[in-house]
């Protein structure tokens, strides 16, 4: 009988995790893969930026995981509302458990909940076009933003706004969402860091391409960039460098101004109907290291503040979460008896794609191990079950239906290879037509 595994969640760490079940394991081994969306492939398709489509390429590679015979991809079907942890374990020998980090870490300052003070996390799904969020939720109507944090995400927040709705054109951006673009009111950017150039956390190649835009000046205060020592790592020094020479050179009059800022932190989002400015206060940091207030404050006339200072997984119900570390206590991978996890829900929401596919390989290598020469549990059932209670999932066919009609729209736009269907109910129909 052939070991039989459920994995939860289509990202890559769900997708490393069933290649890596098919690779290491010396018995036959069949690896359901459930996925609460109708889409595979978690932020690979709902987070990296639509601009940069070689990283999205790496969608090619994980097709060919869901396309091995062993490996089954069961789209719409959501753990903690299909199924539960007890249904999975009486059909799989194990679970692997791989559902990321879908929610927005909060800033903790009065006026985060006015209108206008947005999570990056719904700000990227927005222009991602994924399903949970409507494509006509935001204008952007101020002409000048706040983007908080100076991680990656910030970064390609900070892209697509300054970008041209005709540089977007040719990307997988959905239609009515890139019509949003088209119509976007901003002239200012201000991306804010709470500590200094050598404590940013994003990397040197994206940090670059903003130097590149076509459409927006890249300003950095002269005292700002100031950095004190020299004994960083290379990716730091580059970051440094980059900073200290946009703080050298001047505007040249692009539509678009983007100011990169240091040592400011939030203290409060003003309004009283709507984002109307942010407070920042100047910041340094104490003898032991933390960022402390330096009693000096500034207001940026912001209409709209999108707050990227992280991700952070969400409990499983039934499943053993950390509330102080927001991930699932594991050893090695394992969590409990045939429990197993992977990805972002394991390490917390850091590191690029490719760090899943070590991460997923050190979760089999353990799973592999604790069931070798185990009882397997007998027939699956998952259909059955499935069955029972009307959900019917989208399988691997249906959802090439949803990429055919993607590529369809673009072809009938004029844009690129392809363009995302907006809403579920799209999707949905793409995949059953
Ligand atoms: C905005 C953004 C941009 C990024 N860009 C890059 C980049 O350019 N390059 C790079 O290398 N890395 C990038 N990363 C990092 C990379 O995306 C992550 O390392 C990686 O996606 C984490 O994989 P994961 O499988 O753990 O989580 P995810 O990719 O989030 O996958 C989790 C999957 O689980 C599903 N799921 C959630 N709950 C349930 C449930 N209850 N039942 C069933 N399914 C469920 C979700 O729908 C999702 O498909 C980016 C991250 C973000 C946030
Ligand atoms: N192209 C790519 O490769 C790519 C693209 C996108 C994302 N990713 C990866 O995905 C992961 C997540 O990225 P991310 O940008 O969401 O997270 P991140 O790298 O952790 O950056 C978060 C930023 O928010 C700041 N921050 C946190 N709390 C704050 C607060 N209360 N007030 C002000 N600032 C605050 C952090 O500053 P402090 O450092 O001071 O805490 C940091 O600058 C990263 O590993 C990233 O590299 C990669």
């Amino acid at each position: 009988m052939a070991l039989h595994v459920a994995v939860i969640g289509s990202g890559p760490a769900g997708i490393y995790t069933a290649e890596a079940l098919v690779k290491q394991s010396a018995e036959p081994v069949q690896v359901d893969v459930l996925e609460r969306l109708p889409t595979p492939y978690g932020l690979v398709r709902y987070g990296v930026a639509p601009d940069h489509t070689s990283i999205k390429s790496i969608a090619n590679y994980l097709r060919k995981v869901l396309e091995l015979p062993e490996v089954r991809f069961l789209g719409g079907v959501t753990l903690g509302a299909h199924v539960s942890v007890e249904d999975l374990l009486s059909a799989y020998d194990a679970v692997v458990y791989c559902t990321g980090a879908m929610v927005d870490r909060r800033l903790g300052i009065p006026g985060e909940d006015l209108p206008g003070s947005v999570a990056a996390t719904d700000f990227v799904n927005w222009y991602c076009g994924h399903p949970d969020v409507d494509s006509g939720m935001f204008t952007l109507d101020s002409p000048e933003i706040a983007v908080i944090g100076v991680g990656n995400v910030a970064v390609d927040v900070v892209r697509v706004l300054a970008k041209t709705s005709e540089e977007l054109k040719a990307t997988d951006v959905p239609h009515d969402v890139l019509e949003r673009l088209e119509e976007s009111q901003v002239k200012a950017i201000h991306m804010v860091g709470r500590r200094g150039p050598e404590h940013a956390k994003f990397t040197l190649k994206e940090l670059r391409e903003l130097g590149e835009l076509a459409n927006a000046d890249v300003c950095v205060r002269p005292e700002e960039a100031v950095v004190l020592g020299v004994d960083f790592p290379r990716q730091i020094q580059g970051n440094i460098k980059v900073l200290q020479s946009w703080a050298a050179r001047e505007p040249v009059g692009r539509p678009r101004r983007l100011d990169v800022r240091f040592w400011m932190r939030p203290v409060e989002i003003l309004g009283t109907e709507r984002v109307e400015g942010l407070k920042l206060e100047r910041t340094r940091l104490s003898e032991e290291g933390r960022v402390v207030g330096t009693g000096e404050f500034e207001t940026l006339p912001v209409g709209m503040v999108l707050r990227s200072v992280g991700y952070q997984s969400v409990p499983l119900p039934g499943v053993p979460f950390s509330e102080s570390t927001m991930t699932v206590p594991n050893e090695a991978g394992r969590v409990r008896e045939r429990e197993y996890v992977a990805g972002w829900l394991k390490r917390g929401p850091t590191g690029v794609i490719g760090t899943n596919k070590s991460d997923a390989a050190e979760t089999v290598r353990t799973l592999l191990a604790d069931l070798e020469g185990g009882e397997r549990v007998p027939d699956g059932g998952i259909d059955a079950l499935l069955a029972s209670r009307e959900v019917r999932p989208v399988t691997y066919e249906e959802w090439q239906g949803i990429e055919t009609a993607e590529s369809e729209l673009a072809k009938s736009l004029g844009r690129g290879e392809r363009v995302k269907l907006a809403g579920l109910e799209a999707m949905l129909r793409a995949c059953r037509s």
